[in-house]
């Protein structure tokens, strides 16, 4: 497995490097130019890694590195290499075995490469030496990935109250008369402060900005009388928190705006009591339209029965995504959503995001106190044995908690 890849941003500047989630779950390894190699049963040591050495001259330009002997003293492997050595020492490596497990696909010059290495093996032993068969390993590593162990939840819930912490900054902080950037840049402080990093780029929207449902530009001056929706969260340690709340520039709801606000809320609420041990993955997601559905028709914006609603897909000019995704390493992190066409049931230490939102927009037909609302309100929910259990509980969503909070 390979180590993510520096990314030139422009000029002699890169993008910040963020490790490959795949390789930071098995390695806790945070260099680029790296690869684990993992053999079992191979005596003389079954985990080996090849990265860079250290480099005294590298070390005052960039800061030191790992190094060799890191790598076996602080991340446990049992030997390590040089990252240049891997062409000598690969094929060598895979003599003995049978099968090579490979992430196939998610990087094509290492897919080339440990080809090359496995069919250079295959010819100087006429077939006789070297895996015969490659299995794509991730479906293996991501069901692993999709239950988290215990000292994933700690990072997990470190990550979330961060991320709590810095909505509930930015809903303090808020006045009529600032711009989205300057709420954007609140969320950053309490972040960068406590050693994170954004898990995504935040959405920070104003009024109708917040039916843009990936609205990132976020430099435009905020309505005075308008809601601001914004979903940003942190990463700790890697491990991602995903946050949406909407609150009113003024400090005070609308009345429309407390309407469709609650609403939502009211959905999330069903949506994460179905949050459970045994309840298919898709349980939550029907709970929350149905609850919208009603809704929407107690406002008048659709006609007709629950029911029909539902199955014309009619609620779908107001709520058009899914209610969560997986969390973890990821945002929208790996594992898969059905098993033989079927929607998954839930399971301990699974954590889902429960996303609710409705996004009304502005066209003849529509009430004009209802114009241009868009709400949506995500939490982090952890599968327990029991009940839910949200790790963004720290955040206020009731309108009261909110208002109260932005008085402050
Ligand atoms: N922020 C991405 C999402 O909510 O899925
Ligand atoms: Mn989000
Ligand atoms: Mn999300």
């Amino acid at each position: 497995m390979a180590s993510g890849r520096e990314s030139l941003r422009n000029g002699d500047s890169h993008y910040p490097f963020r490790q490959d989630s795949d390789f930071w779950y098995l390695t806790g390894f945070d260099e680029p130019e790296a690869v684990l190699v993992i053999i079992p049963g191979r005596e003389s040591g079954e985990q080996l890694m090849f990265l860079r050495e250290r480099d005294p001259e590298r070390a005052q330009w960039d800061g030191p590195r790992l190094g060799l002997e890191g790598a076996r003293e602080l991340l446990g492997m049992d030997d390590a290499f040089p990252i240049h050595d891997l062409d000598d020492i690969l094929p060598g490596l895979m003599e003995g075995c049978e099968r090579l497990f490979h992430l196939v696909g998610k990087d094509p010059l290492f897919d080339q490469r440990v080809l090359g290495w496995r069919n250079q093996l295959r010819a100087r032993s006429k077939g006789q030496k070297g895996p015969g068969e490659i299995v794509s390993l991730e479906h293996l590593l991501h069901e692993q990935r999709l239950i988290k162990s215990s000292e994933e939840i700690r990072c997990m819930r470190r990550a979330a109250a961060i991320a709590a912490g810095a909505m509930s900054r930015a809903m303090r902080h808020c006045r009529p008369g600032m711009n989205e950037a300057e709420i954007q840049a609140e969320l950053l402080h309490e972040y960068h402060r406590h050693g994170c990093q954004p898990a995504y780029q935040p959405i920070v929207a104003g009024g109708a900005n917040a039916l843009i449902l990936h609205y990132i530009t976020n430099n435009q001056l905020l309505p005075e009388s308008g809601l601001l929706l914004i979903d940003a969260g942190c990463e700790y340690h890697n491990y991602a928190a995903d946050i949406s709340r909407t609150f009113p520039v003024s400090g005070r709801f609308g009345p429309a705006q407390r309407d469709v606000y609650e609403l939502v809320l009211a959905a999330q609420q069903a949506a994460i009591d179905q949050v459970r041990a045994g309840q298919p993955y898709d349980a939550f997601h029907e709970a929350a339209v149905r609850v919208l559905t009603q809704g929407l028709i107690d406002l008048k914006l659709l006609q007709g029965s629950v029911d029909d609603n539902i199955e014309q897909q009619h609620f779908r000019r107001f709520y058009m995504h899914k209610t969560g995704h997986w969390l973890g390493l990821d945002v929208h992190d790996v594992g898969d959503y059905r098993i033989e066409g079927q929607s998954r049931l839930l399971e301990r230490n699974m954590v889902v995001t429960v996303e609710p939102g409705l996004y009304i927009g502005a066209e003849d037909d529509i009430p004009e106190p209802l114009r241009n609302i868009g709400v949506r309100i995500e939490d982090d929910i952890r599968v327990t044995s029991g009940d839910p259990e949200n790790l963004t509980h720290a955040v206020p969503s009731a309108v009261e908690e909110i208002e109260a909070l932005m008085q402050r």
